[in-house]
C-alpha cells in the first residue's frame, strides 16, 4: 500500500484525486493532505480519510482555529508549512496539485527526500525545471506528470525506439477565445474567459488555456520531462480534446492517444506509475468517435506559447520572470484590473525590463526573482489605478 500527501486536496485536480484514492483503498492510503482557504473541506476528507495525520493550511487565522479543534493532528500554514509537510509527513508519493509559483518549493523538497513526486503543478517545471532535472539525475526520487498530454506522451513514447520519433505534437483545444478573431479579445471578460469549451479546471489554468500561456508552458514541461528539443516539438490544434498528443514517425504514421477528456485517466497513471483499469467515461464504439478537427497553431492568434519558449530558451532565470508576471496578470485580468490582452504586454514588459541572470539559478535565486517580479506588476497596477 502507497502513503500518499496530497497538496492542493481542495482544487480541481485535487479533488479529482480524491475520488481515486477513495476507489482504491487496498493501493492508497492517505497520511497528509494540504488545502488553500478553503478549510471548510477538511471534515468531509477527514470523515473519508481517518489515517490522515498531517495537514496544511494557507491562512495562520485558520491554523490557530484547527489546531484546538483537531488536537491529534499535526497541522501547518503558509508557504514554509508546505515545505514542513513534505518534510515530516510520513509518505511514499507526493500528489503535487497545488497552482502556481507555490508548488516550486514543495516539489523540490519532495524530491530531496528521494519520495515519488506525481506533478500537477506545471509551475514548478516551468520555473525549476534545471533544478528538478538535477534532482532526478544525482538523487532517488521519481517523477510522473499529471498533464493529459504529458501523460499521453509518456504513454506513446514508451511503445517505440527514440530513433524512430521524428517529432511530439501537444495538442492544443485553443481555449474559450478560440472561436474569436485577436480583434475581438480587446472586450472580454473573466467570466467569458472561465468557461473553457472542453476542460472544467481551476481559474488559473483555464485562463491560461485562453491565452494558450498553458501550451507554451507544456511545451517546457515536455522539452524537460523527456528531453527533446524544441526543433522536434509542435503544437496542434485539435478542438475536442480527445486526442491527447500524438508522435509523428519518421515512417510517416502518426501514433495518437485517445479518450474523453477526464483528468481521472492521467491522475490514475501517474499514481499507479502505470496503465490501471480505471472506470472512465469511456468509448466503447470506434464509431461514437469524432469527428475530430485539427488546425495548425498560428504564433499570431496566440503568441503567449512563443513568448514562453523563447524565455526558456535563453536560459538562466528568465522563466522565473515569465511566470511570476503571467500568475500577477493573470489575477488582475480576474480582478477586473487589466483587460484580457494586457496579459501577454505585461508578461512581455516584464521580461524586457526585469534584470535577469544568465547562468543556472539556485533556489535561492530564484526565489527571490520571483518577489521581484511580484513587486514590479504590483506597482504597475497600483500606477494604473
Ligand atoms: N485542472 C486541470 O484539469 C489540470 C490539468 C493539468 C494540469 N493542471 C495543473 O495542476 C495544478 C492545479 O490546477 P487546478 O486546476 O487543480 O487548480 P485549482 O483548482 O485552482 O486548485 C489549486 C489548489 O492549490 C491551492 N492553493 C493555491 N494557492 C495556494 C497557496 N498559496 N498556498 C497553499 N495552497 C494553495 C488551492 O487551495 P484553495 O482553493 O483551498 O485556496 C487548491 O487546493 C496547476 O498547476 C495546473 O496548471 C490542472
Amino acid at each position: 500500500m502507497r502513503k500518499i500527501l496530497l497538496l492542493g486536496a481542495s482544487g480541481s485536480i485535487g479533488s479529482q484525486s480524491l475520488d481515486i484514492l477513495k476507489g482504491d483503498p487496498k493501493s492508497f492510503l492517505l497520511t497528509s493532505f494540504s488545502v488553500g482557504k478553503r478549510v471548510e473541506i477538511i471534515p468531509d476528507i477527514l470523515l473519508s480519510f481517518p489515517s490522515v495525520s498531517h495537514i496544511c493550511v494557507q491562512k495562520e487565522s485558520d491554523y490557530d482555529v484547527l489546531k484546538a479543534q483537531y488536537p491529534s493532528i499535526h497541522f501547518y500554514f503558509g508557504d514554509e508549512g508546505l515545505r514542513q509537510i513534505c518534510e515530516e509527513a510520513d509518505y511514499d508519493m507526493a500528489v503535487n496539485a497545488l497552482v502556481g509559483f507555490a508548488g516550486l518549493v514543495p516539489s523540490i523538497t519532495v524530491l530531496r527526500q528521494d519520495k515519488i513526486l506525481a506533478l500537477a503543478n506545471k509551475e514548478s517545471l516551468v520555473v525549476g525545471g534545471r533544478i528538478i532535472k538535477k534532482l532526478l539525475k544525482e538523487g532517488h526520487g521519481k517523477l510522473y506528470p499529471i498533464d493529459s498530454e504529458h501523460v499521453a506522451i509518456a504513454k506513446l513514447l514508451s511503445r517505440v525506439k527514440p530513433e524512430e520519433v521524428e517529432k511530439i505534437l501537444i495538442t492544443a483545444s485553443g481555449g474559450s477565445f478560440r472561436n474569436l478573431k485577436r480583434e475581438e479579445l480587446a472586450q472580454v471578460t473573466p467570466e467569458m474567459a472561465l468557461a473553457h469549451p472542453t476542460w472544467s479546471m481551476g481559474a488559473k489554468i483555464t485562463i491560461d488555456s485562453a491565452t494558450m500561456m498553458n501550451k507554451g508552458f507544456e511545451v517546457i514541461e515536455a522539452m524537460v520531462l523527456f528531453d527533446y528539443p524544441i526543433e522536434k516539438i509542435e503544437i496542434l490544434m485539435h478542438d475536442e480534446s480527445h486526442v491527447h498528443s500524438l508522435l509523428k514517425l519518421k515512417d510517416g504514421t502518426l501514433l495518437a492517444d485517445v479518450s474523453v477528456p477526464d483528468m481521472h485517466g492521467p491522475i490514475a497513471y501517474a499514481l499507479h506509475e502505470t496503465h490501471v483499469e480505471f472506470e472512465l467515461k469511456r468509448v466503447h464504439k470506434l464509431s461514437e468517435l469524432g469527428p475530430y478537427h485539427f488546425h495548425k497553431y498560428d504564433p499570431h492568434r496566440y503568441p503567449a506559447p512563443m513568448i514562453a519558449v523563447n524565455a526558456y530558451q535563453k536560459g538562466g532565470d528568465l522563466t522565473t520572470i515569465l511566470n511570476a508576471a503571467n500568475e500577477m496578470a493573470v489575477y488582475a485580468f480576474l480582478e477586473g484590473k487589466i483587460p484580457f490582452l494586457s496579459i501577454e504586454k505585461e508578461v512581455e514588459k516584464a521580461l524586457a525590463n526585469i534584470p535577469y541572470d544568465g547562468g543556472e539559478p539556485s533556489l535561492r535565486q530564484i526565489l527571490t526573482l520571483d518577489a521581484l517580479t511580484r513587486h514590479y506588476l504590483q506597482q504597475r497596477f497600483e500606477r494604473k489605478r
